[in-house]
């Protein structure tokens, strides 16, 4: 079985997510996690089977801090996963590892598993320094955690250039880089982490992405939002 995690981002209005709620009710859902803008974080929880996750969490704690959703506000809703790292929040938002590190802490606090999501640009696989960029992404934030937690963590490797491109890496370069991951981890820490594979997963790639036992499920984006297709993936991924 993998672990099927949607990311939503804002692709959908309210009646859209109502019809996707409605479309997907028959899927076995033990093994899906559903991100939705916060807005509809509620009408998951009400209405759908699917565990729910958050794209986003505050660095800090329940206080004065605008427009921001703290860690404990999810985990009283109901929440029980949330993104971090995801790299248009790295660029859009210019998030950093200090960030990322006080957000999965505030995350492991509140019994919320942080999904921590790195990956390399084109240019920096051009150059052959994806381990580099990924290694680095990861250490930046493991270094300063408690090693207690590590395996609470599960890693999202999702190359910069395949999200909503429709490319995507070999099977072989996403061992490569999901056993670098892992490796990296047992070795300096002793620790196991689980590690997804994100960026253009779909339903005519699913098949040959599910031939990869060592990466444990998928970060899906713009085909998380079609309930038919998301349909087919879980099918596959029981
Ligand atoms: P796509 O599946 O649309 O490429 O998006 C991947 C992603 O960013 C998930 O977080």
């Amino acid at each position: 079985m993998k672990l099927v995690v949607g990311n939503q981002k804002t692709y959908l209005n309210r009646e859209q997510v109502l019809n996707f709620i409605e479309e997907t009710k028959e899927g076995k859902c033990s093994n899906v996690v559903i991100c939705p803008s916060y807005v509809y974080i509620d009408l998951f929880l009400d209405k759908s089977k699917f565990l729910v996750g958050a794209q986003n969490v505050s660095c800090k704690g329940n206080g004065a801090s605008t427009g921001e959703i703290s860690a404990e506000q999810l985990n009283s809703m109901g929440v029980s996963y949330s993104i971090v790292g995801h790299s248009e929040r790295r660029s859009d938002q210019c998030e950093t590892s200090e960030m990322f590190y006080e957000k999965i802490s505030k995350l492991l606090e509140n019994d919320i598993i942080p999904i921590f999501c790195v990956g390399e640009h084109l240019e920096e696989k051009e150059k052959n320094i994806t381990k580099d960029i990924v290694g680095k992404q990861v250490m930046e934030v493991f270094d300063r955690l408690d090693t207690n937690t590590m395996e609470k963590i599960i890693i999202a490797y999702e190359p910069v250039w395949s999200i909503g491109t429709g490319k995507i890496p070999t099977n072989d370069e996403i061992i490569d880089v999901t056993c670098y991951i892992k490796d990296l981890i047992q070795d300096k820490y002793d620790k196991r982490v689980a590690v997804l594979y994100g960026g253009s997963v779909n339903k005519n790639n699913i098949d040959t992405l599910n031939e990869i036992d060592v990466v444990d499920g998928y970060l899906i984006g713009g085909a998380s939002t079609k309930s038919e297709e998301l349909l087919y993936i879980m099918s596959k991924c029981e």
